[in-house]
């Protein structure tokens, strides 16, 4: 048989910078209480690229939480503008909701409905936007199988590990297919082991589900090995003090812990974050 050698006419598309998926500029929040006023963010500006993974670091009290609220829809900024997928987040002091629904949120405590079993809880953001029972257990089933809960649907939170909690949690977060997923130290309450363990599993989830991806975590290690970049933020006010690039391709085992490269990027930053002083509030 005689073959035809196979040329591919299609259009080689141009090699351009992906489309900036999250784009902050000019960020204050200031907090007023009675006891006077905190400057929590000053300044912040920064460009997130689509299905990129951003880690954000630094000190206790610096503004991690704080900016993760705002790009959560949760706190309004003093001033300056969130945009995502091109669309403002914050008009004033409140939020389009329509660029809240490409949102998933994970925090410290993974926040379960105790009175809910595990399917129930992952669906909960479907629920609540009037998807019906049939289409919602279908989510919740494939969901669970991506996180490793497939045999805990009719589970409640109590019967699960900290670690599981914080796989459901992030499961609840996908449901509703975000393009970008928040997160606030999601392991910080796991020991090391499941730690590990979780770091392998988020970087799977970002990649099968192409979310967008920003990390808050204390640990420099953790945010070494997950991230495309580092953001450090240094306190009072919080403001971006580097922005670090980890050029190594993603997904990455625990042995990235043993290359020279990421040891030089760890000493780096950890150098950086001791400048600051040991002043915590
Ligand atoms: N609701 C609030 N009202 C008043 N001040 C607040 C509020 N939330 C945070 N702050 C202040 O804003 C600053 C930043 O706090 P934030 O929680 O964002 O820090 P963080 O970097 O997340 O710290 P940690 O690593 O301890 O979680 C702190 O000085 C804190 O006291
Ligand atoms: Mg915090």
């Amino acid at each position: 048989m005689h073959m035809q050698p196979t040329v591919d006419t299609r259009p080689v598309d141009p090699i351009v910078a992906p489309p900036a998926e999250i784009r902050i500029s000019g960020l204050e929040k200031v907090y007023k209480t009675e006891r006077g006023a905190t400057h929590a963010l000053s300044d912040i500006n920064l460009e997130i690229r689509k299905e990129e993974f951003v880690s954000l670091i630094g000190r206790s009290g610096c503004g991690k939480t704080t900016l993760l609220r705002i790009m959560a829809g949760l706190v309004p900024p003093t001033s300056g503008d969130i945009e995502i997928g091109g669309r403002a987040l914050w008009h004033g002091e409140s939020v389009d909701s329509s660029v809240i629904r490409k949102l998933g949120v994970v925090f410290q405590d993974s926040n379960l409905f105790p009175w809910y079993d595990i399917e129930d809880n992952i669906a909960l953001p479907l629920r609540l936007r009037g998807v019906k029972k049939a289409a919602r257990r279908a989510r919740a089933r494939e969901l669970a199988e991506l996180v490793g809960l497939a045999d805990f649907l009719g589970n409640y939170p109590r019967e699960l590990s900290g670690g599981m909690r914080q796989r459901a949690a992030i499961a609840r977060a996908l449901s509703d297919n975000p393009e970008l997923l928040l997160m606030d130290e999601p392991f910080g309450a796991l020991d090391a082991m499941t730690r590990e363990k979780m770091n392998l599993e988020i970087q799977r989830i970002a990649l099968a589900t192409r979310a967008t991806v920003v990390f808050v975590t204390h640990d420099i290690d953790e945010a070494v090995a997950l991230g495309d970049r580092v953001v450090h933020l240094t306190p009072r006010p919080g403001r971006i003090k580097d922005i670090v690039t980890v050029p190594m391709d993603r997904p990455r085992g625990v042995e990235i812990k043993q290359d020279p490269g990421f040891h030089e990027l760890v000493g780096n930053l950890y150098a950086s974050l001791n400048e600051e002083g040991d002043h915590e509030s």
